[in-house]
């Protein structure tokens, strides 16, 4: 005997959906109404309706709440734990190699220097090792999918890693993900960490992923992809992406909220 789930929705209906409420942001833009950077009532991306707040956040001073929250101690950030590739004795994990780089900055484009930038990602098959990802995707003994590391006096960071697949994530039918490296950012204290998603160029898949789409203006859109650097591969060894992260201004990276996939 077999056991369906609900009935999942197609990705025409979703499709509609995400162009009918870009337009409504643009038509309230238009009307003088300003509305939020992030929209967090967006319906086709369908986990998020019951996630995000629905009343004001009440305000707390954030010395005071570190008393209580995770407390994170002073331990180095060891080098190897920005190289995905190098963290399993058994080997190499496969996919295409990468570095990935690029400069965290502020407002007027000054370095960040001493940042605590982590990452998670899935591997080249598009598979996490998590116990909601089952999809039949294989899992890869050599590669977790996990790194930190610092920036250094110039703000800058450097992974390297491999590609990570796309996944489908059961938003709709036949819903994938575009390629992604999550990005973590955790400034002084953990209430200023700043999480986010770096795409890759020419994604076929941005016109039809929800989570892209919930950001409604495409320039905040754009910077969250990262620029091919020929510069910056490596012959024979690994393909180079650049991708700057700006943390607040016009310019500023977009954020997510809590809970994101
Ligand atoms: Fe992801």
């Amino acid at each position: 005997m077999t056991t369906t789930g609900p009935e999942l929705e197609p990705q025409s209906a979703i499709t509609a959906e995400i162009v009918s409420r870009q337009q409504q942001y643009q038509d309230d833009l238009a009307a003088g109404a300003r509305p939020t950077a992030t929209l967090l009532d967006f319906a086709p991306y369908r986990s998020s309706v019951l996630r995000h707040p629905t009343k004001d956040p009440r305000l707390v001073d954030p010395e005071t709440i570190e008393l209580v929250s995770p407390a994170y101690g002073h331990w180095e950030v060891a080098p190897i734990e920005s190289d995905l590739t190098a963290q399993h004795v058994g080997g190499e994990p496969q996919g295409q190699r990468m570095v990935v780089t690029g400069r965290v900055l502020d407002s007027a484009g000054r370095p960040i220097r001493h940042q605590l930038v982590e990452i998670w990602q899935a591997n080249a098959g598009g598979r996490y090792i998590h116990q909601r990802d089952q999809h039949p995707a294989p899992l890869d003994p050599n590669f977790t999918g996990a790194g930190r590391t610092l920036t250094d006096e110039n703000g800058v960071y450097r992974f390297t890693t491999i590609k990570p697949g796309a996944y489908p994530w059961k938003n709709h039918l036949n819903a994938w993900r575009p390629a992604h490296i999550h990005f973590s950012l955790f400034g002084n204290a953990v209430t200023q960490r700043l999480v986010t998603q770096m795409y890759f160029p020419d994604d076929p898949l941005f016109a039809l992923d929800p989570i892209y789409n919930s950001i409604p203006e495409q320039k905040d859109r754009d910077r969250l992809v990262a620029d091919y650097d020929h510069e910056l591969t490596s012959p024979e060894w690994a393909l180079g992406f650049r991708w700057d992260i700006v943390l607040s201004g016009p310019q500023a990276t977009w954020f997510e909220q809590e809970g994101d996939e």
